[in-house]
């Protein structure tokens, strides 16, 4: 499997701090896949963000971007953030300027873009996170799932191969998410990578094609979202749950699973229980 980002014996510690934030950190984020980066707050999911765009540098080990390690000149780390977008949690450190549309053009700007593509660009940008009626509004009268699309809009901006976005869904209304987890879908349609850091099971459940779960600064599981939720225990230990829909799945009795592969929506579950009625009516008109 190819890997867009890999992190190879990766250790580090913040500034003062005795303590090590990553520890021989070993993963790979698989190139166009929608990752999601469980694990419990504190695990170490922003500080591996922060290593990715080279904001830190590994005390030991290395961060590879596509095979090659990631070099810190100030030139060379500007060439690695026209390939790699982060997100950051909160969209207060991503705002700079007073409307949606400035701030997203004020970022073509500084890559050297010419005024009509920043305009078009920009626009595009607006549409595709459906933000077009609120191009002009003060960013500060935003709602925060607003400001948070608008954050990513300014990112993506850019076109990076590599998305990553830290806790995206944070204290987000289910609306809102749904919003934007339909933009990352149509982002990551249009063949970008995107990976978000989460401790939202369900999401990283529903969401994603592969999973990586880190606990005190590794990672300590990896796998389709099927095979890391078939380690239950394991994921208890480390204080994560099981997502919702595969709780409710497991408890069914058999001849309601069918022998199918557990659903991963509330629409596929629907399906699948719409499926089996009339054998279940039948069975039980049968009983009867
Ligand atoms: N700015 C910082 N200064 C010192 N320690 C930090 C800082 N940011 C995070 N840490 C520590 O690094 C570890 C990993 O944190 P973090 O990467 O923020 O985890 P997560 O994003 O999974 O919640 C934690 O022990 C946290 O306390
Ligand atoms: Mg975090």
């Amino acid at each position: 499997m190819n890997a867009i980002l890999e992190a190879r014996d990766v250790s580090f510690s913040y500034p003062g701090s005795e303590h090590e934030a990553l520890r021989g950190l070993n993963m790979h984020l698989p190139t166009g896949k929608k990752t999601a980066i469980c694990g419990h707050n504190g695990s170490g999911k922003s500080t591996l963000f922060l290593q990715a765009v080279g904001i830190h540098k590994p005390e030991r080990g290395a961060v590879l971007w596509n095979d090659s390690p990631i070099a810190y000149r100030p030139k060379d780390l500007k060439a690695l953030r026209q390939h790699i977008g982060l997100v950051f949690q909160d969209p207060e450190h991503q705002l700079i300027l007073t409307t949606p549309y400035e701030d997203i053009s004020y970022g073509l700007r500084n890559a050297g873009m010419q005024e009509d593509d920043i305009r078009k660009r920009t626009l595009s940008m607006l549409e595709t996170l459906n933000l077009t009626p609120l191009a002009d509004t003060p960013i500060h009268h935003l709602s925060l799932g607003q400001k948070k699309r608008v954050a990513l809009a300014g990112v993506m901006a850019l076109e990076p191969e590599l998305l990553l976005l830290d806790e995206p869904t944070a204290y987000l209304d289910r609306i809102s998410e749904q919003k934007l987890i339909e933009a990352l879908d149509r982002i990551h349609a249009n063949g970008v990578t995107v990976v978000m850091a989460t401790h939202d099971m369900n999401l990283a459940y529903a969401w994603a094609d592969w999973m990586l779960v880190m606990d005190r600064g590794q990672c300590v599981l990896e796998g389709t979202p099927a095979e890391v939720f078939e380690r239950k225990d394991q994921l208890l230990t480390l204080g994560l749950e099981l997502p919702l829909l595969l709780e409710v799945w497991q408890s069914l009795p058999q001849y309601l699973q069918n022998g199918d592969a557990p659903p991963r929506s509330l629409q596929e579950f629907k399906q699948l229980m719409h499926q089996l009625q009339p054998s279940v009516s039948a069975s039980a008109g049968h009983a009867r």
